[in-house]
């Protein structure tokens, strides 16, 4: 007879430091040296090329603790300029090391580059990706979870075994060949089994238990599978689905295997929404912060109360497809970003004029056509800022802040203002996290505290839409030249275009 077992399934669907005079000599310090190339992966059985870290497809999973400094030596031998990007991870103080062109220039063909990343004050489970060209559509990414230390007590028992689960879609075709992809959010469910939420991106959630989840791009979360007790003698189905991707339904399946079942996994795929916006907007509405557990200190989450805090400033994002030139390019309210020679930052740091002008996106969608443009939002230190992302098209979106995470308040349908604030917003208990999906033709709102000082990547988790122009900057600037407030460029920087001197 065996006891029913607790399962803990970190999953983290693809598709959130500093300088090592600034940490503190009794954090504990971890390596990693990765070599990134070429190599034969198979996810679809057949034989494609794809990125391999170590010999792996996905990558290592790293596995840290809250203020551990990570170490990585990433060494490049891919033929094209390579960066990483630890979405989730949030780099107090040192957006050099966020792995965006926009904060740091790309690690050249056959060299290396060394991340180093202090952990702080963080939990949760995140990703890591390559941000450079498409290359995140061929692999080089991985899971990358955070441990409480030891001393915080976690709101749910030691489970049994931890599984990470990275969800991504696949095709047939190089990713240098690759233009459109279908990006879509997914159903998680596992057959005969429910699942206890708890935790998304950081944040410990109240226990809700679904017998299904709905996940969008980008996002990472955390759940508890209690095992049928008494010698479960069958294996059941995991399955994923995919979501708002009417009229197919792209469905793929995985085991649940219990040790000396006899028979295979059998009976019908566990049912699950496929359009219905609706119940998917009612569920995110369910997922809350539980005020009372702690984060990675021992503050319960909810002594900030984040809902009594004045907003200064409310921007209104919306995203579009547009052709530009007679491409097609995707915008936010209207400009499609390129990247510069000169990654912004470095631009910031050696007042190199020219490379972008602060607040080309307008605080609201504005009427005319898209154009290209390197859109940087100014803010200060401290801002509280109101961020509405409104949807005007048919297919779900997905849109990551770095360095910042963010309370989740609000969904609703058809087009925001003012008032629905107070029918739709969550003050008191949403989530905070650092990925918001936006139904199709409906708005999400999320509040941020701009407290970390740089420049933070906001972009659409849909890769391509990333890639062809959905992304902007947000610069979270005081003019005091502090350690305290930011750390200084790391000695290793490396330097292109303007800033090389
Ligand atoms: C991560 O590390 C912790 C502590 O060393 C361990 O308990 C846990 O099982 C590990 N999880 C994974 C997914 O490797
Ligand atoms: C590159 O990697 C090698 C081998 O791990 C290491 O010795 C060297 O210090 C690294 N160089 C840089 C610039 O990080
Ligand atoms: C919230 O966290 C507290 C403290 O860890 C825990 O005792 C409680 O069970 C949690 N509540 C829910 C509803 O998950
Ligand atoms: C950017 O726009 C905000 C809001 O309109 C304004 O407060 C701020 O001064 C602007 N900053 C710059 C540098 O133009
Ligand atoms: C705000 O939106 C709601 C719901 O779409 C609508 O009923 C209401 O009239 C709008 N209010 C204003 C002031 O536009």
């Amino acid at each position: 007879m065996r006891q029913a077992i607790v399962l803990h399934f970190l999953l983290g669907v693809l598709a959130c430091l500093s300088p090592v005079t600034h940490i503190k000599a009794e954090d504990p310090y971890v390596y990693y040296n990765w070599v990134v190339e070429y190599g034969e992966v198979s996810p679809l059985g057949v034989k494609q090329r794809g990125i391999l870290i170590n010999g792996q497809f996905p990558g290592p999973t790293v596995n840290v603790t809250t203020n551990d400094n990570v170490i990585v030596n990433l060494q490049n031998k891919l033929d094209e300029p390579l960066l990483i990007t630890w979405q989730g991870i949030k780099q107090r103080k040192s957006s050099w090391q966020d792995g965006v062109l926009g904060t740091n220039c790309p690690i050249p063909p056959n060299s290396n580059w060394t991340y180093k990343m202090q952990m702080k004050d963080q939990i949760g489970t995140y990703t890591y990706f390559p941000s450079t060209l498409l290359h995140r559509a061929a692999g080089g990414y991985g899971g990358f979870n955070i441990m409480a230390r030891s001393v915080i007590p976690v709101p749910y028992p030691k489970p049994y075994e931890e599984f990470t689960v990275l969800i991504s879609d696949w095709w047939k075709k190089d990713h240098k060949s690759v233009e459109h992809r279908m990006t879509t959010s997914i159903n998680f469910r596992i057959q005969g089994h429910t699942l206890r939420l708890v935790e998304c991106e950081g944040s410990h959630t109240i226990q809700e238990v679904y017998e299904s989840l709905d996940l969008h791009v980008g996002q990472s979360s955390s759940f508890l599978v209690t095992t049928h007790s008494m010698g479960e003698t069958k294996d059941f189905f995991i399955v994923a689905s995919t979501r708002f991707t009417k009229p197919k339904i792209l469905t793929s399946t995985a085991i649940l295997h219990y040790q000396g079942s006899k028979s295979a996994a059998s009976g019908p795929l566990p049912i699950a929404p496929t359009y219905h916006i609706h119940w998917s907007m009612k569920q995110a509405r369910t997922i809350r912060w539980n005020l009372t557990a702690n984060a990675a200190r021992p503050n319960p989450q909810g002594a900030f109360h984040y809902g009594t805090i004045q907003v200064v400033r409310t921007i209104v994002l919306e995203n579009t497809a547009a052709k530009i030139n007679g491409k097609l390019r995707y915008a936010i309210n209207k400009i499609s970003y390129i990247n510069p020679d000169t990654p912004l930052k470095l631009a910031d740091y050696f007042n190199i004029p020219g490379v972008f002008t602060l607040n080309s996106t307008k605080d609201t969608p504005p009427a005319g056509p898209a154009v290209l443009g390197t859109s940087v939002i100014a803010t200060s230190l401290h801002d509280f800022v109101e961020i509405v992302f409104q949807n005007t098209e048919s297919t779900v979106q997905s849109w990551h802040l770095d360095g910042n995470d963010f309370w989740s308040v609000g969904y609703g349908g058809g087009k925001w203002n003012s008032t629905l604030r107070r029918r739709f917003y969550n003050y008191n208990d949403a989530p905070t996290r650092c990925t918001v999906q936006v139904y199709p033709y409906s708005w999400s709102a999320i509040l941020v505290s701009l407290d970390n000082k740089g420049m933070w990547n906001l972009r659409s988790a849909n890769w391509p839409r990333r890639y062809l122009g959905q992304e902007l900057y947000v610069r979270v600037w005081n003019d005091e030249k502090s350690l305290f407030t930011e750390y200084d460029i790391p000695p290793n920087a490396l330097l292109c275009g303007k800033a090389k001197r």
